[in-house]
């Protein structure tokens, strides 16, 4: 291995980093996420918002992270570390990367519980359960998934074993192959879901409400969540794509590839959106249904299509698969600062780590029948982790990473690894980063703050 590949290495080729990092950001944030938020925000001003946010912080930011892991080649913590030092400030900024950690890990106990709930759906309708379903049995279906804790759990350990698999033997091997054949499968498969969706004569309401724009809807709990949700569907705030930055060839293009995945990654959600909820009104379905909202309504779908269960067992395949790719890169940062800090193999990294997230998501499993009574001003465990995770822990720390890249990190460094094709350009990214994105993620958190006080 070439020395100035670091100790773990590059990815073969710059379409293996744009993959893999498709795969860290495509997952159930598109597609079981954003429908639900979406719904239960009430539409096109949260989405316009969203994507107001994935533009002006989101992608700044991914071009942030990539460029201080590809900077000094290593996990987020020794990545600050080091990027700090090399800019004559404190190797304190490493702590930064801890914060990315715990995320990872906090998100990754939910995450898993998602998975095991998409593993049952799997198996459901390979077992032909959802057959001729209608919007109640599939709302009945679902409620009562969430209080079987032990089916959740063998969904739950697979998921955790499949993810630390990946991650014992290193991203490298089979990521990207697995990606570039399956995620066009997916999109095949939304596209089946859309004629559907069209043919049900619903799709002018569902564009109504994907894109209407009405300012008097936004709340400042709204624009919490869309802005915390482009941090999560682009895997900012955390490292994740700090890591996969480490991973990237010298030569290649910062700006190009962030475009590449802000666009796909974007796309895909709004692609689900449309599937979803010409269902959801045709079957009249609430679109406030919460996180079960696709695992009630896509059911529906399947089961007045043609060929419906093998459409709905590829689909929930794929939607299972792109949720694996996501979660080998929560875990992953954790796992290479495990290998960097103890010199300890990635297996036995991976092994550790994983047993510890297992036990976290077997609480979190139980959000919903033994800990129900737990309860955050009306959440449980599952809505707490997955609400705080993404409003707080991720925009705190893309905070931190906008003003570590944008004030501490010299300038020279930070041109020279984007090496944007005009100065022009690399000065609007210089100004969002300084100024736009800490400014308006603490603007975000202040609003809401002060109407939490009030
Ligand atoms: N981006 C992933 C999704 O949309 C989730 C994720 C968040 C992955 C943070 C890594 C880091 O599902």
């Amino acid at each position: 291995m070439h020395a100035s590949a670091g100790i773990h290495g590059t990815w073969s080729h710059r379409w293996v980093f744009i993959l893999a990092a498709l795969g860290s950001s495509i997952g159930l944030g598109n597609i079981w996420k954003f429908p639900y938020i979406t719904g239960e925000y009430g539409g096109g001003t949260f989405v316009l918002f969203y994507l107001l946010c994935i533009l002006t912080i989101g992608l700044p930011l991914m071009m942030a992270e990539i460029l201080i892991g590809r900077r000094a080649r290593l996990s987020p913590v020794h990545a600050m570390q080091l990027v700090a030092q090399e800019s004559g400030a404190s190797p304190r900024w490493g702590w930064l990367g801890w914060l990315g950690m715990i995320s990872g890990f906090l998100i990754f106990s939910f995450y898993s519980v998602v998975a095991a709930w998409i593993f049952d759906y799997v198996l459901a309708m390979a077992g032909g359960q959802f057959v001729g379903i209608g919007a109640t049995q599939s709302a009945s279906y679902f409620a009562q998934l969430l209080h079987d804790a032990p089916s959740m759990l063998y969904g739950h350990s697979l998921f955790v074993v499949l993810v630390m698999l990946v991650l014992a033997v290193g991203l490298r091997r089979g990521l990207d192959r697995a990606i570039r054949y399956l995620m066009p499968m997916l999109v095949l498969l939304i596209g089946v879901l859309l004629a559907y969706a069209a043919s049900t004569g619903y799709m002018p309401h569902a564009l109504r409400f994907l894109f209407r724009f009405d300012l008097g809807t936004l709340s400042a709990e709204a624009m919490l969540v869309a802005m915390g949700h482009a941090f999560f569907t682009l895997s900012l705030g955390m490292g994740a794509i700090m890591t996969y930055g480490a991973y990237l060839g010298r030569n290649e293009s910062i700006g190009r590839a962030v475009l590449t995945i802000g666009l796909l990654d974007t796309l895909i959600a709004l692609l689900i959106g449309l599937a979803v909820f010409p269902v959801v009104f045709a079957s009249q379905l609430s679109a406030e249904a919460g996180p079960g909202l696709i695992f009630i309504t896509l059911p529906v779908a399947f089961a007045q299509l043609q060929g419906g269960q093998v459409l709905g067992f590829l689909f929930f395949l794929m939607v299972g698969f792109t949720a694996w790719t996501s979660a080998v890169s929560l875990m992953e940062p954790s796992v290479a600062w495990a290998v960097e800090r103890f010199r300890i193999g990635r297996p036995l990294a991976a092994l550790l780590l994983g047993l510890a997230a297992w036990l976290l998501g077997v609480a979190v499993l139980h959000s919903f029948d033994l800990l129900s009574h737990w309860q955050v001003r009306q959440l449980n465990l599952f809505d707490l982790l997955n609400f705080v995770t993404s409003n707080l822990f991720l925009p705190l720390g893309g905070i931190a990473v906008s003003v570590f890249a944008g004030w501490v990190v010299s300038r020279e460094l930070t041109a020279a690894e984007l090496r944007l094709s005009s100065d022009w350009l690399y000065r609007c990214w210089l100004l969002a980063i300084r100024y736009l994105v800490p400014l308006a993620v603490a603007l975000i958190f202040v609003i809401n703050l002060y109407n939490v006080w009030l």
